[in-house]
């Protein structure tokens, strides 16, 4: 008797964006822990009715291990299903760790973080040649986790590049203060997206400067992720990749336009 855990990213809510991986594991679960207040209740759609349901607000850690520790003895196979990505901000790890010493055999199945699906909801490419190449994501201190050193928003702020901030949104006048002091100026783009791809999104944009007053008129405390950066306004910039100056394995570059190129990244 061993049984298995599957993590699966259960995507930013909407049921059609799971996997497809992750949808087969929900199907085969005997035992399925999911976070209600941020996995749509439609993900339950694709378990088995026989499947056992809990819901993960209800649990400490320890609870949670005597489930895998019932998988090990009963031969059960657990699906824990986590908004998102489950590598970001889901207390996986330690999960992980307890199967480990339980010798619970685990696979874990990623999902679609809410920051790329609220990029998606606004049509914006997060990394735009020659404005933003990085994009960091991030949470402001003063929440439940204490932050490790050298991890203020002000300093990834110095960056200047795009910024996805989770985790943030009850603060958000310290927020703005932060990133200002990084030395984004107030002008600087933001998106504030509200349970990107639930049925109530709302997605809203505004600048570094009025981000404080989006947050309270609208009253985002949670559920909320801000995008920040010159990335979500750029325009006329255009790739290396796809430029007919540029050749690489499956493709010759035209002549002039190389020549261009070469004037252009010198
Ligand atoms: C515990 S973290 C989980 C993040 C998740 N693992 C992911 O990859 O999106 C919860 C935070 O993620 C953000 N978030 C998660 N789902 C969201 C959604 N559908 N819309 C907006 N923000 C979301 C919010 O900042 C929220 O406070």
């Amino acid at each position: 008797m061993t049984g298995r855990a599957t993590f699966v990213g259960a995507g930013p809510g909407a049921a059609d964006l799971i996997t497809v991986r992750g949808a087969r594991a929900l199907e085969r679960a005997d035992i399925v822990v999911w976070a209600a207040s941020l996995v749509h209740p439609d993900m339950l759609d694709y378990a088995s009715p026989n499947a056992e349901i809990v819901d993960s607000a209800e649990l400490t850690l320890e609870a949670c291990v005597d489930i895998y520790q019932r998988a090990v003895a009963g031969d059960l196979h657990v699906v824990r299903l986590h908004s998102g990505d489950p590598s970001l901000w889901g207390a996986m790890q330690e999960q992980l760790d307890a199967c480990a010493e339980l010798g619970l055999p685990v696979e874990v199945i990623p999902g679609v973080s809410s920051f790329s699906a609220a990029a998606a909801a606004i049509q914006r490419e997060l990394t735009v040649p020659e404005v933003a190449q990085s994009v960091i994501l991030t949470r402001l201190e003063g929440g439940k986790t204490p932050m490790p050193a050298g991890e203020s928003v002000a300093e990834f702020a110095r960056h200047g590049t795009t910024m996805a901030l989770f985790l943030s949104a009850a603060r958000a006048k310290q927020l703005a203060e932060e990133l200002r002091a990084g030395g984004y100026d107030a002008e600087t783009a933001v998106v504030v997206a509200y349970r990107v791809t639930w049925p109530d999104e709302l997605m809203l944009r505004c600048t570094v400067g009025t981000l404080a007053e989006t947050v309270r008129e609208h009253k985002l405390w949670k559920h909320t992720l801000f995008l920040v950066g010159p990335a979500l306004d750029a325009h006329g910039t255009r790739s290396h990749l796809y430029h007919p100056g540029h050749f690489h394995g499956y493709r010759r570059a035209e002549r002039t336009a190389r020549a261009a190129l070469r004037g252009r990244s010198g």
